[in-house]
Parts: C-alpha cells; structure tokens; sequence
C-alpha cells in the first residue's frame, strides 16, 4: 500500500526526481545478491532509499515468527549496511506495534518500546538494526489506509455496502494515516533532510477503530446504522495489540515535515478511489 503512494508521490513532475520502485518479485530485503544487483551495483544512482517493505500480516507473524524477522530485522540490517556503503541516506518505515500500548497520552519518539506480539517485536528488531548508521531515518506510523491494498475502512465499507451488520472493537485507540499523505511527509523528510534519527508521523485524530468505522462509512454513504461498538476481549485473535497506541508527531512538526488533514478531508479523498 505504502510503496505505490511514495512511488506516485515522488513521480510528481514538478519534483523532478528519477524514481526507480523496485517491487518484491525483482528484489527480496532478505537475499543479499539482491541487494547487489538492485543497489550495488547503481551505487551512483541513489541519493535516498526508502525502505516501504515489510511482513505485515500481524496476527501471522505469531505463527511464522522466523520468516516475520528475516524480514522486518534481518533484511532491513542488510539494506541498512548495504546503503551505508554507498553512502545514500536510508528512510525506512516502522510502527505504533513497537510500543506495549499502556500509555494514555500519545507515544513520542523517546518513550520506552515494549513490543507486545511477534510483527512489533519484529519492527523494534529492524529499527535496531538502523542504531548508530548517522545516514538513516526511522518513521513510525499508524493504522494505515490507502488507495492500493487492503485496509480497515475499505473492508468496513464493503461489509457495510454489503448489508453486513458491524461490531467493531471500541477500546483500541490510535491514530489512522492516510497513505498519500504519509507518502507526502516522506518526500518532505527526503527532500528536506531533517536530523537523522526516529520521527512519528500519523494522522491528527485519535480515534478508536469503531469510530473510524462510523466515520469511514459516513464518508463513503452518508449514514450510519448498526456499527455496534464491541471490546477486545468479544474477538480474540492469535495476537494481541496495543490498546493505545496514538503517536505524537511534534517532531516532525518541529522539522518542517508534517502534512496530514483531518479525516474529513482524507476519507473523501479515499472513497473517491474505492471502484
Ligand atoms: N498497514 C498499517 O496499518 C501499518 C501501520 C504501521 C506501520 N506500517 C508499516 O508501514 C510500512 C508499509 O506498510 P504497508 O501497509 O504498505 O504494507 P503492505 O501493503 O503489506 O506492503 C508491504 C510490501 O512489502 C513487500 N515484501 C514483503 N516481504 C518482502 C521481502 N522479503 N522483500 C521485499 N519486499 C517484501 C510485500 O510484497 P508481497 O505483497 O509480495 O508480500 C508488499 O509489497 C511497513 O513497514 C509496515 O510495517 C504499516
């Protein structure tokens, strides 16, 4: 979902970069002759690489924990000596997951991470495989939605549409980023070369995920009927998440690098995009 945001967002002509997407069928993070095929060996072509990959099927990593580390830890270890020996800059994506979700107040960069599941545990592994390399950025961001993929709100409109009656957990609190706007701060954060080190960026609400769906389903049909709130605990699932896990992106505010408008203005934006 990410990677076709930033890919759309740094195509834009009036940027004027040279933009090379490499997609997982051509490079796998955790094959090193990849890493010299793709980037090696175009050492000249690279100014900054941004690192969209990841195992993202969080309740799945439980079960598959060492494939979720060789690519969120050890593949991202490679791709950071790999960038460093060309001396390009390297802004890679990690998540609210690396935090245990105890807190009541948005999470900052400095907070203690606690991951609590095998994909969280997994994205602190990757960030600490960034620790010392002076060229490399961490952006952590939250509850993605976008045009390209699956996401909550385009499920929750489809079950919606199909007469589907909803419950969905209320006692989960975070903040949901848009993707074409994640994809904006990212080229902000590439082009205007902000300190290295870690930044949150998310989306301004925080919200709990049954009122995104009310919201996401108002956008998209103008009412709202039978999204019932529920808690955690009535939908188990093979891995348990962060109960709040809102990020405080003052930070990047502070660099120069936010853009994120309300979701009255991205989920409009997003139910355009919905076939
Ligand atoms: N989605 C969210 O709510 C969320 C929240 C916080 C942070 N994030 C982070 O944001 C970033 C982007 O997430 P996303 O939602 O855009 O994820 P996504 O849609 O699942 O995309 C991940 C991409 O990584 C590719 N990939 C998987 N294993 C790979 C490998 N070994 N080598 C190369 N590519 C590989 C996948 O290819 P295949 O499809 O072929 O496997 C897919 O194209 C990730 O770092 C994620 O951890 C996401």
């Amino acid at each position: 979902m990410l990677g076709q945001a930033v890919t759309v967002a740094l195509a834009d002509h009036d940027r004027q970069h040279e933009v090379l997407t490499f997609f997982h069928l051509q490079f796998d993070i955790t094959n090193l002759e990849h890493h010299a095929d793709w980037i090696l060996n175009r050492a000249g072509h690279f100014d900054v690489v941004i690192n969209c990959c990841a195992y993202t099927a969080v309740d799945r990593a439980e079960s598959e924990r060492q494939a979720t580390f060789e690519v969120n830890g050890l593949g991202v270890g490679y791709l950071a000596a790999t960038i460093q020996s060309i001396g390009a800059r390297l802004i890679h994506i990690s998540t609210d997951f690396v935090f245990d979700g105890q807190a009541n107040s948005p999470y900052r960069e400095e907070d203690p991470v606690a991951p609590i599941g095998a994909y969280g545990a997994s994205k602190l592994h990757g960030e600490e495989a960034l620790a010392g390399i002076g060229l490399a950025t961490v952006v952590r961001t939250s509850w993605l939605f976008g045009p390209n993929g699956a996401c909550f709100p385009r499920s929750i409109i489809n079950a919606y549409r199909a007469g589907k009656s909803l419950n969905v957990v209320a006692d989960q609190i975070g903040t949901p980023t848009y993707a074409p706007y994640l994809a904006e701060m990212l080229v902000k954060i590439a082009e205007n070369n902000p300190a290295s080190g870690t930044y949150h960026a998310a989306g301004p609400e925080i919200i709990s995920w049954h009122s995104f769906a009310g919201k996401a389903v108002l956008a998209a049909v103008g009412r709202v009927e039978n999204v019932r709130a529920c808690r955690t605990s009535d939908y188990p699932t093979p891995t348990r998440r962060p109960a709040f896990s809102a990020l405080d992106c003052t930070k990047l505010v502070q660099a120069g690098c936010y853009f994120h408008p309300p979701l009255n203005e991205s989920l409009p934006s997003f139910v355009e995009t919905l076939a």
